[in-house]
């Protein structure tokens, strides 16, 4: 059984890849240091998982720890989640996002070559599209970035693909997220931000489940079909099946590869309020404000390479991304709090 070892495996996608992982029949093991997921993940997915996963509390930047971890398991590859992520937040403290996710992937990439483990899955981001108006966006555009989350991402794919190039014996495969909701189908786990949260969908399910008051739409006089931001929702467990097949591909084959995983449709905030009120028969109030700095009008991916060389696709609908976000929010209004 081929070991997987899962940075920020308590995470969002993380814990939904580890559920994918396992049932493909590979052997996952855990690192997360908590500071953006909960301990309580772990009893989540031995509930979905009926038994133990493997795990290990700790950074990735640190070495010693991470080479304990290393030494204990023979690793056959790695996916690598754990990074900060709130792009407003990078803004705010850029040296805590380069330190953390850029540095801790060096130290994570040294402790691999010092182990002799050359596989790795790169969680990033559509993000590093930067302001591309021209969407669908294929993986061979330009790339940049307009905030230091983006940089980091943008860094993070550069080191990998350096070391790629230096050693052939190196396997690298960047995956370009786009923008992630939904939730297990048991809702057990799912999307549980840290404060107010940032993105669109857990906005909405808070706001459905009463612990927000109504959805601030950032702006309607975008060039869309109704004014509001467009994007790519692909629900996190057909991203975790997309690790999955990636996973595959990256063990048969040497070198860098770069991804997308998104769905191809394009839905606008009020097409995302409209679907999980008509989904859910649950209303969202709103109120029409400012456009939010950094928000491009359109975002959606071509994932054809995906699918023509991994075999993959999303298969969940809208319909199903709003029912399963709201089957978790529902029954967690906290979150994996209390
Ligand atoms: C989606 C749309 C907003 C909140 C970000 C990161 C990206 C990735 C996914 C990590 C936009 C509008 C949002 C709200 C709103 N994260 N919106 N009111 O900005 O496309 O991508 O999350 O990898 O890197 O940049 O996602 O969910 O924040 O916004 O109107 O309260 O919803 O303007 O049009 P985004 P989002």
């Amino acid at each position: 059984m081929k070991k997987i070892l899962v940075t920020g495996g308590a995470g969002y996608i993380g814990s939904h890849t580890v559920v994918e992982l396992v049932a493909e029949g590979y052997e996952a093991i855990i690192v997360d240091d908590f500071s953006n997921s909960s301990a309580q993940v772990l009893a989540r997915l031995k509930s979905i998982i009926c038994r133990e996963i493997s795990f290990y509390q700790g950074s990735v930047s640190d070495k010693e720890f991470m080479n304990r971890v290393f030494e204990e398991n023979h690793i056959d590859a790695v996916i690598h989640f754990a990074a900060y992520k709130a792009v407003g937040e990078s803004v705010q403290e850029p040296l805590k996002y380069y330190e953390n996710n850029v540095g801790g992937t060096i130290a994570l990439l040294e402790v691999m070559k010092e182990n002799k483990v050359d596989h790795i899955i790169f969680s990033s981001s559509a993000t590093v599209y930067g302001m591309n108006n021209i969407s669908p966006l294929t993986e061979d555009l330009s790339t940049s970035a307009i905030n230091p989350y983006g940089y980091t991402k943008l860094m993070m794919e550069q080191i990998l693909t350096d070391l790629a190039l230096a050693h052939s014996d190196w396997s690298v495969t960047n995956l370009r997220y786009f923008n992630p909701i939904g939730a297990h189908e048991s809702g057990l786990i799912g999307e549980a931000p840290n404060g107010i949260p940032n993105n669109l969908m857990p906005y909405i399910t808070q706001v459905a489940v009463g612990k927000l008051q109504e959805l601030s739409v950032f702006g309607n006089d975008y060039d869309t079909h109704d004014g509001t931001g467009v994007r790519d929702y692909i629900h996190v467990v057909d991203l975790a099946k997309g690790h999955v097949l990636a996973l595959k591909h990256n063990l048969e084959n040497k070198g860098v590869a770069v991804f997308n995983l998104g769905t191809g449709i394009g839905y606008s905030v009020l097409d995302m309020v409209k679907a999980f009120e008509n989904v859910n028969g649950v209303k969202i109030p709103y109120a029409i404000k400012d456009r939010r700095p950094g928000d491009v009008a359109t975002c959606y991916a071509d994932a054809s390479k995906a699918n023509d060389i991994l075999g993959w696709k999303a298969e969940k609908t809208l319909q199903d991304m709003m029912r399963d976000s709201w089957r978790w929010q529902s029954s967690n209004p906290n979150g994996y709090e209390g």
